[in-house]
């Protein structure tokens, strides 16, 4: 296997007769899933995706790649949520952290800054002095063409870019990553004559990261994509079984669907290492947008240990016991450090010397377990051998198949986001967009505007 989830430390809340009697519901998520004959069954091209995806499409994006590396040092990448995450933790995990900050030799590919991922003037201009001089080109990506964030940044570093080197020069420098045939985004891009990569229509935001959407920026930051995807393909051999004890993926989502019905309505996503805090929040949207539904889901949040442990550690020992915690760690970090002898022991840290800060920070892992187990916090673990692409790409893979059977075993639809337009329809309208007038007085009214 190449990652190794453990249940040992949830056997005090969770008894083996429960697992057996969840497994019929386990049984018809996977038959709905794997037969196509669930809700929301025309968005799960992810499934096969790893060994299916288009091999032309991808020879196009490691050109585009070296193409950018060749002309460029920095790649801004505009996009958000599912056009987002999936690079930016991919990025993360894959490269040292400080990556943007190491020297051109230090570095294996361009310089990776994401923008319109929010609203924030400060931070477009911010990102455009860090910027400078430097010769730059971008990524658009919405699988919509019409998100409002990534839009306004869009504008934003076109007109940088056409200020720089001029219109037909500019045109080069701008990849869109967006739908085959529809969307604000398609149509610029194919009038302007822009390099398109496309968004599969059986693919949601959330579970895109293994298309361009992810695969263009992540190969221009110098990251082996054949390795993500030979990762991502071993996970999809790999779990296959139906039988929950013979299936990681589905042990954890039977596991996290008993948990809730027992009242452990939160789920923590735990690291111990920083660079992968973007795991978390990729897979928060993974998990969130796919089960928050008809007044269902655990919710997804994370904690960054040992950091929050400083911070969130007193509520997640003592306080209200709706939590369960998910953690994982990497056996064979990518680099290792002693931790320093001195002569005299005045930091009191003398017991640790002959220790690297690694065995430090595993040690501080199985001692938090024991404590958070001591304080009614279940916990499940998912141990990486390694920090790499290969990883990655098996568990990113193995998330995306957990919420696919978890969403199923809540009787919703995991593939959709209803949601998600509430807030846009009241933002639009207030803004006073076209085609939203009645809105707009509604909640305008409502504001006393
Ligand atoms: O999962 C989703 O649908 C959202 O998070 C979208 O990914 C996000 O809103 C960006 O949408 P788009 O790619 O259309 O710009």
């Amino acid at each position: 296997a190449q990652i190794q989830f453990d249940a040992k430390s949830v056997e005090q809340f969770v008894g083996a007769n429960e697992l057996k009697e969840i497994q019929p519901l386990i049984t018809m998520a996977d038959q709905e899933l794997r037969n196509g004959t669930g809700a929301g069954s025309d968005f799960i091209d992810w499934l096969n995706w790893p060994s299916d995806y288009d091999k032309e499409e991808f020879a196009r994006i490691k050109a585009a790649a070296k193409q950018i590396q060749s002309d460029s040092k920095v790649l801004v990448v505009i996009g958000i949520g599912g056009s987002y995450l999936g690079a930016k933790m991919a990025f993360d995990f894959l490269h040292p952290s400080f990556n943007n900050e190491l020297a051109d030799d230090q570095r294996k590919g361009v310089k990776v800054y994401f923008a319109g991922n929010s609203m924030s003037a400060s931070y477009i201009n911010d990102l455009i002095r860090v910027i400078g001089d430097q010769d730059f080109s971008v990524n658009v990506i919405s699988k919509s063409g019409t998100t409002t964030e990534p839009s306004i940044a869009f504008r934003v570093f076109k007109q940088k870019l056409i200020e720089k080197y001029g219109e037909a020069a500019a045109k080069k420098r701008i990849y869109a990553t967006t739908d085959a045939k529809k969307g604000a985004l398609h149509d610029e891009a194919q009038a302007a004559g822009y390099e398109t990569f496309v968004i599969p229509d059986g693919i949601g935001g959330r579970f895109s990261v293994l298309t361009a959407v992810g695969l263009l920026p992540i190969a221009a930051s110098g990251a082996d994509v054949d390795q993500l995807m030979a990762g991502a393909k071993s996970a999809q051999e790999e779990y296959t079984e139906t039988d929950l004890t013979k299936n990681a993926a589905y042990h954890y989502a039977a596991l996290r669907r008993i948990l809730y019905d027992k009242g452990y309505t939160t789920e923590l996503l735990i690291n111990w290492e920083p660079s992968l805090q973007y795991l978390s929040e990729w897979w928060k949207q993974l998990m969130g947008e796919s089960e928050g539904k008809n007044q269902k889901g655990i919710y997804p949040s994370s904690a960054n240990y040992s950091t929050d442990l400083h911070s969130l550690g007193q509520y997640i020992q003592e306080g209200r016991r709706d939590l369960f915690e998910t953690v994982v760690t990497i056996d064979q970090p990518n680099t290792d450090l002693d931790v320093p002898k001195t002569a005299d022991n005045g930091d009191g840290l003398q017991y640790l010397e002959g220790k690297t800060i690694n065995e430090v920070n595993a040690t501080a892992a199985q001692g938090v377990v024991l404590a958070h187990l001591d304080g009614g916090v279940p916990n499940l673990a998912i141990r990486l051998p390694k920090q790499d692409a290969f990883t990655l790409g098996h568990l990113i893979y193995f998330f995306e198949l957990a919420v696919g059977i978890s969403g199923y075993t809540f009787a919703i639809n995991p593939f959709n986001q209803p949601g998600v337009e509430a807030y846009k329809t009241a933002m639009f309208a207030l803004l006073g967009k076209p085609g939203y007038e009645e809105e707009t007085k509604a909640f305008r009214a409502r504001l006393n505007k």
